[in-house]
């Protein structure tokens, strides 16, 4: 049977209605250095320069930096208060943040204690995630290819994942997505043996040799079997962000990802945008700076505004649509009015 326990592990879990309004975007990579977190964090306060409520949560349990990158100093508590168990409710993690419509769930600075929390720690920090009352909820995740990074990124309805157009980050961008979906794979069909069997087959037997069998192996298995493949091949559409983009080469890359995901995995890889390599975000993050407030007509800001309009949210919070990117640009000039930069 078609499950509504495919997303199980967590955020898309819809308990009532209010959990299917809510989106929860995840922001991994399987490198590190990429960007997630700069485009978390930008991405976090545009949609709170629309007005909607948002809450950015720094789950990069292993190397938090958000607060910092946002500065905001010295956080009450953080998710390691959390996960330890010192505060019940998550929600009391929330800190405030210069813009009113964004709040900050911080990682803990004692990290190496959390970093790798224990399977229920994970499950109730995920159930929980799900259940923060906002409209938007941004995860900024680790750079690894951990259990906790594939958890937290199939648990949530939209996932981002950042790229650049360098071998060795595209590569970690391949083994972090076909882990995350052999992992998904693995989640919807943990009670068929037979399919685990295939899907372990794909995995020992190395990716050259089964690779253009997993997909249509799994399928061939019984109707149903089928049905339920297709279901995930639909919703198993991360989105790519091109980070650091310099030549048109990057689009060329793209195209190929593209092409090859669809042949060997079966499912579409979507565009999200292509963010250009700006000297302007890395200025505005060596002084923990959100870019699309302190530069909102940069070319990297326009790339945020792109991001946002291809998922669909082209309008404010009040239902005003948003015509242009000059009408976004505006919206984040009256959002940094709060933010108080030192003048340059
Ligand atoms: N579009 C861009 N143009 C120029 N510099 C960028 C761009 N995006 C990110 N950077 C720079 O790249 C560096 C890494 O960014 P960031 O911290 O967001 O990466 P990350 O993927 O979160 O890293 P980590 O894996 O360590 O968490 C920063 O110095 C940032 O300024
Ligand atoms: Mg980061």
């Amino acid at each position: 049977m078609m499950t509504d326990k495919y997303h199980v592990q967590g955020f898309s879990l819809a308990e009532d209605n209010s959990e299917l309004k809510k989106q929860i975007f995840a922001v991994a990579s399987g490198k590190g250095g990429t960007g997630k977190s700069t485009v978390a964090i930008n991405l976090s306060v545009s949609l709170a320069a629309l007005g909607y409520e948002v809450i950015l949560v720094d789950a990069d349990l292993g190397g938090s930096d958000i607060s910092n990158l946002m500065g905001v100093s010295s956080p009450r508590y953080t998710l390691k208060d959390f996960i330890s168990n010192e505060v019940t409710y998550l929600a009391e993690v929330l800190e405030p943040t210069p813009s009113p419509k964004l709040r900050l769930i911080c990682g803990g600075s004692d990290i190496i204690s959390i970093s790798n929390p224990l399977y229920q720690q994970k499950m109730r920090l995920i159930r929980n995630i799900s259940r923060l009352e906002a409209d938007y909820i941004i995860v900024d995740l680790g750079p690894d290819i951990s259990f906790n990074n594939l958890d937290f990124f199939n648990a949530a309805p939209v996932r981002f994942l950042v790229t650049q157009n360098i071998d060795a980050i595209i590569l970690g961008f391949y083994r972090f997505m076909k882990a995350a979906f052999v992992r998904c794979l693995k989640q919807e069909f943990k009670e068929e043996d037979y399919v685990l069997n295939i899907i372990n087959d794909f995995q020992n037997l190395g990716w050259s040799r089964t690779r253009r069998n997993l997909v249509g192996a799994i399928r061939a298995a019984s109707q149903e079997t089928h049905d339920r493949l297709d279901h995930i091949l639909e919703t198993f559409q991360p989105k790519l962000v091109f980070n650091m983009v310099d030549s048109p080469a990057a689009r060329r890359t793209a195209d190929q990802m593209f092409s090859f995901i669809l042949e060997n995995f079966g499912f579409r890889l979507q565009t999200a945008t292509y963010i250009p390599r700006d000297k302007d975000v890395e200025r505005a993050y060596a002084r923990s700076e959100p870019f699309v407030l302190r530069y909102p007509k940069s070319d990297a800001t326009k790339a945020i505004y792109e991001m946002i309009v291809s998922c669909g949210l082209n309008k404010t919070s009040s239902g005003e649509r948003m015509e242009n990117f000059m009408h976004f640009s505006r919206q984040l000039k009256i959002e940094a009015q709060g933010w108080q930069f030192v003048k340059i």
